[in-house]
């Protein structure tokens, strides 16, 4: 046994919302070790930005435009990536996040939340998030008996952070449904695993931890006082427990788990 247990050569990975900073940075390990990486956003600028960071650094990398929210959009993404790279072994699903408009403030208490703005949580998260992903490249691995998922969850889909109610109960619903997928699919050959990220700076979420002159807010402490690291996470500190579950060595018997890479926040209590 090598360090080729965390090779990812031959590996074809299709990573959704990579034009973001944490399924980017994972989309670029995966490049380095070894994989062929189709980098699949909403936003086709920001695809192609981590395609062409891969391809400075080596790697190989092709950048692909899809709306997870609408299954058509990632069929031609499918076959896309399909015909310039191959099939797909490894799928990273991550796109995600919070709608403001479902935050529960004392201007907009939990009983007020509108259903459409409920709903549009649960479509990000747990339709486009994994549901569609797994449902549009699921089947192909299942026919070749080989391939890894890693859906993304949170924190707040095992203890509800306050305020975000509808983006941990769609983030929950994730960590489900991975379980279920990885049951149905274990005979198969495909395993089907989750990450949950603690806080991470990201774009969506900058505005909420930093003020304008980037002191922290008080969200910020409160989350850093919650962590035993007392820090946020950096996006390349996933890139271990990504490679990990991808690579069908290193995690050969590994699925329907969970890897917390979150500093000890879910661990933390008084
Ligand atoms: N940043 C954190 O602290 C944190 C913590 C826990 C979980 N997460 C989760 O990690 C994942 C990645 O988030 P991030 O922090 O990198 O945020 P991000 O906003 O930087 O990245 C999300 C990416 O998903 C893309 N996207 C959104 N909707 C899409 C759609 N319908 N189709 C295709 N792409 C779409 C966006 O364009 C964006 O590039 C999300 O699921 C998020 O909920 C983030």
């Amino acid at each position: 046994m090598s360090m080729d247990l965390f090779s990812l050569k031959g590996e074809v990975a299709v990573a959704i919302g990579a034009g973001g900073v944490l399924a980017g940075a994972m989309a670029e390990g995966f490049a380095m070790a070894g994989a062929r990486v189709a980098v699949v956003d909403l936003r086709l600028e920001a695809a192609q930005a981590c395609a062409q960071r891969i391809q400075q650094n080596g790697g190989v990398a092709q950048a692909f435009a899809a709306n997870a929210m609408e299954k058509e959009s990632l069929e031609q993404a499918r076959q896309a990536i399909e015909a310039a790279l191959g099939p797909a072994t490894i799928l990273l699903n991550a796109a995600g996040g919070n709608d403001p408009k479902v935050t529960v403030t004392p201007d907009n208490p939990f009983e007020n939340i509108p259903i459409e703005n409920w709903r549009r949580n649960f479509d990000l998260n747990l339709v486009a998030g994994a549901l569609f992903p797994c449902q549009v490249f699921g089947p192909g691995m299942v026919a070749r008996r080989k391939g890894s998922i890693i859906n993304i969850a949170s924190v707040s889909a095992h203890i509800p952070l306050s305020r975000v109610v509808s983006y941990s109960a769609s983030k929950a619903a994730v960590l489900n449904l991975t379980r279920f997928l990885a049951r149905e699919w274990a005979p198969y050959g495909v395993r089907v695993n989750t990450i949950t990220p603690g806080f991470f700076p990201a774009d969506q979420n900058r505005r909420l931890l930093f003020n304008e002159d980037n002191t922290p807010t008080e969200r910020t402490r409160q989350i850093w006082s919650h962590t035993p690291m007392n820090r946020f996470g950096e996006a390349h500190e996933l890139v271990g427990a990504a490679i990990f579950l991808a690579s069908p060595a290193a995690s050969s018997f590994v699925t329907g788990a969970d890897i917390r890479v979150d500093g000890g926040f879910l661990a933390q209590t008084i």
